[in-house]
């Protein structure tokens, strides 16, 4: 009987045991005509296989097909569990497979364009192996996304797809359970709805049309639609010409829209209590992924308060300005004073996560809200992780003289979004809601440095492929 194996699974006390475990061949080091090591690697985990040639159960022949296999072929191997004396070094897991059968699935060709060891390696080992005079390789990151379904099976990009993963599994569940529908907008549509420029054009069987730059518009006719609260899934596109760090010209868009009582902070507070619930989810269910990708891409766990802090917009201001950064009180914060202001909160209330509030009316798209006691000033809110954003929110306009006026001041073209705004004609509760950025909770809650890391296969201006 075998134990079926996954390889993350084995452990000591399987000693003896027979398993049978399908993996790619990470690493295949003969020591002789008799003896043989092969690495192999399952998702994060990695196993030691041992071939030793011995009367009836391995052959010379079985020690010299492990050594003539390519790297990364597919492998059936069958053995017995053993626990050796010493630490195993360059695998997760710390017993050994005493080799009785080998099957090779599939060969991949040899001299693969990435050596997945080389793409694992962190900048200290690279620091060590130059200290000692050794030459590494590093694989850039146009490498990386050129052959991706190699760079995914990094251990650190198996770990990041995990996390966004249950980083979108907890933010429907948290939704459900506050009585929230899922819902899917169209995402071919007739016109922007973020701002003009920067939408991928389409011929929609002869009528001009667009992918969806957010589901915004939809969203909220859903809540004119008798929906009371919505959220949404779903890829979202940009195409702005933002070749940076965080920009991608398709991501995934986590979206809700919900009606309030008396004020646009029971939108702030879902906020709260969702991400609360997502970092601590994160930290307890998944340290091994956090420190697999530690392993190659150190960083700081995410400080966050149990209550999320609340700042305006012009207590922001304030703190930039007495930190010596002066800034237009009613322009939008660049991604430099940004980052300035992530830190200088981060030092002062011991968090790295935090809401901005009341943002200037002008630096908001035409459907939010102005402040009742100051127009100048909007119900709106941006979220924070390490300085970086990862939301925007606010109340929207549910009146339809006022939408028609905003729309008209941001110079849209009413026709363009007469049906939305109709939507508020026939009775529509107040209501606000947020856009989250799949992408940018990952990279910023696990500290990478480029959104590129946490998209399977990324859109940015300069790549359409693979
Ligand atoms: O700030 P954005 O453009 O806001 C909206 O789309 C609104 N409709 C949301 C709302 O409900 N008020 O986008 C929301 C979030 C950003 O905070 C950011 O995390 C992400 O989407 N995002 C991007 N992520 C990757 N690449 C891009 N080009 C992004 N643009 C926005």
């Amino acid at each position: 009987k075998f134990i079926s194996g996954r390889v993350g699974e084995l452990c000591a006390e399987m000693k003896d045991k027979s398993v049978l475990i399908r993996g790619a061949a990470q690493v295949i080091r003969p020591v002789s005509k008799k003896m043989a090591f092969l690495v192999i690697r399952q998702s994060m985990s990695t196993v030691q296989c041992v071939l030793v040639v011995s009367k009836d159960l391995v052959s010379p022949q079985m020690v010299r097909f492990a050594t003539s296999l390519s790297k990364e072929s597919i492998v059936d191997v069958e053995g017995v569990i053993s626990v050796p004396n010493e630490p195993i070094k360059g695998t997760t897991q710390q017993v050994e497979i005493q080799v009785r059968k080998l099957y090779c699935i599939n060969r991949a060709i040899p001299n693969l364009p990435i050596n997945i060891e080389d793409a694992s390696r962190s900048e200290t080992d690279f620091k060590k192996a130059e200290e000692k005079g050794e030459q590494l390789v590093r694989v850039g990151q146009d490498t990386r996304l050129n052959y991706r379904v190699l760079d995914l099976r990094t251990p650190a990009n198996q770990a990041t797809f995990r996390i966004q993963c249950q980083v979108e599994n907890v933010f429907r569940l948290f939704l459900l359970s506050e009585n929230f529908v899922g819902i899917h907008s169209p995402k071919l549509t007739p016109g922007s709805s973020e701002g003009g420029a920067a939408v991928f054009k389409l011929d929609y069987k002869g009528q001009p049309a667009c992918l969806a730059q957010s589901p915004q518009l939809y969203k909220q006719m859903a809540l004119c639609g008798g929906f009371d609260r919505v959220f949404e899934v779903g890829s979202v596109f940009r195409a702005e010409d933002s070749y940076t760090h965080r920009h991608l010209c398709e991501f995934v868009g986590l979206d809700v829209e919900m009606e309030i009582k008396e004020h646009y902070f029971e939108v702030c507070d879902i906020v709260d209590r969702l991400f609360v619930a997502m970092f601590d989810h994160l930290n307890k269910n998944c340290s091994k992924e956090l420190e697999t990708i530690n392993h190659q891409y150190p960083f700081q766990p995410l400080k966050y308060l149990r209550k999320t802090l609340r700042l305006t917009y012009a207590e922001g201001i304030q703190m930039l300005k007495e930190a010596g950064t002066e800034l237009e009180p009613m322009a939008d914060l660049n991604t430099e004073s940004e980052k300035k202001l992530g830190k200088l909160v981060s030092e002062k209330y011991n968090t790295d996560f935090y809401i901005l509030t009341r943002y200037p009316l002008g630096v908001r798209p035409f459907y939010t809200m102005p402040c009742y006691d100051n127009p100048a000033y909007s119900n709106s809110f941006d979220v924070f992780i390490r300085g970086e954003e990862i939301i925007s929110g606010a109340q929207r306009v549910h009146l339809p003289e006022l939408l028609t006026k905003r729309a008209e001041e941001c110079g849209i073209d009413i026709k363009t979004i007469s049906t939305y705004i109709d939507s508020f004609r026939y009775g529509a509760p107040p209501h606000g809601g947020f856009g989250v950025g799949l992408e940018r909770v990952v990279m910023l809650f696990c500290g990478l440095n480029n959104i590129r890391k946490t998209s399977l296969f990324p859109r940015d201006p300069q790549r359409l492929v693979p």
